[in-house]
């Protein structure tokens, strides 16, 4: 199938690892031109002359920390100047901490709500007129399969993933006239850093996924191409009556029937 995204200019954002990376790359197999955007800026040019390498394909790294206003500013101007158009954006950051809600105190409350629910609207803001000015584009949110099953210790980013659940289906509605759409991708247990540091310290890594995984049907963990499959085919030409929506890549681990 070709999902027609040759030279479709996408943004992902933190993409010099796990699942950022994962889409970043399997959109620029597609021959879309990628701009990645994370902290690390010798971790991100790395990356991005690694998938360049894969693909053959133009891969920008532009650093950024997604929490930042400015930095956001910026980092949409450039793009726009230099590719004069922006027709994906891949909105992803880093997880919040786990714990109990009692542990948690404003200040937390606020570094999450920056970090996972306004760096989301931030940069949709942003791109909307450049996406008005294309005739239509993709916004894809990776939030968490905690939005669909309670997640133990997960309140900051399910309450923060819950906003952004409630945001993107208004922007669905508000952005459907001028073509561009908007979903939500919501990960189970997908094989990242972040899942790895996860895991209990006094338990080999291996029996300690394994464990993880004996409540997901598919009997495994997923892996960061799987959900990039995924994000791939809602920012093709082909899913573009596909809007408002969250889906979950979790082996069918959310017993949710709704
Ligand atoms: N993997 C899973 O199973 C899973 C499940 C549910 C939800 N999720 C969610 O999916 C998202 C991605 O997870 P992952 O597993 O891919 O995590 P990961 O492997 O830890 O990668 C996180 C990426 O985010 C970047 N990042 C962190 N803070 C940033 C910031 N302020 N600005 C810009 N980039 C930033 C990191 O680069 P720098 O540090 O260099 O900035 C890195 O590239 C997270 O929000 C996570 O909670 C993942």
């Amino acid at each position: 199938m070709d999902l027609k995204l040759t030279n479709k200019v996408a943004i992902v954002l933190a993409a010099s690892k796990g699942l950022g990376k994962a889409i970043a790359t399997a959109l620029s197999a597609e021959g879309a031109k990628v701009i990645i955007g994370s902290r690390d800026e010798g971790e991100l040019k790395k990356v991005a002359s690694e998938i360049q390498q894969l693909t053959g394909n133009e891969v920008w790294a532009l650093p950024i920390d997604v929490a930042d206003a400015k930095q956001v500013e910026s980092f949409i101007e450039e793009v726009a100047q230099r590719y004069g158009k922006i027709d994906i954006l891949l909105n992803n950051a880093g997880g919040p901490p786990f714990n109990k809600f009692e542990h948690f105190d404003d200040a937390e409350w606020q570094k999450a709500f920056d970090l996972n629910l306004l760096s989301f609207a931030r940069t949709s803001r942003l791109v909307l007129p450049h996406m008005k000015k294309a005739g239509g584009g993709r916004i894809i949110n990776i939030i968490s399969g905690s939005v669909k099953a309670v997640l133990g210790n997960s309140v900051l980013s399910t309450s923060m993933r819950m906003g952004v659940v409630g945001m993107a289906k208004l922007m669905a509605d508000e952005f459907g006239p001028y073509n561009i759409t908007v979903n939500n991708v919501a990960p189970g247990m997908i094989l990242t850093d972040r899942l790895k540091h996860t895991l209990p310290k006094d338990v080999d890594p291996e029996t300690a996924l394994k464990e993880k995984a004996k409540n997901i049907p598919l009997g495994r963990i997923g892996k960061p191409e799987e959900l990039a499959a995924l994000v791939t085919f809602l920012a093709s030409e082909q899913a573009a009556y596909i809007s408002g929506t969250t889906i979950q890549v979790d082996g069918g681990a959310s017993r949710s029937i709704l």
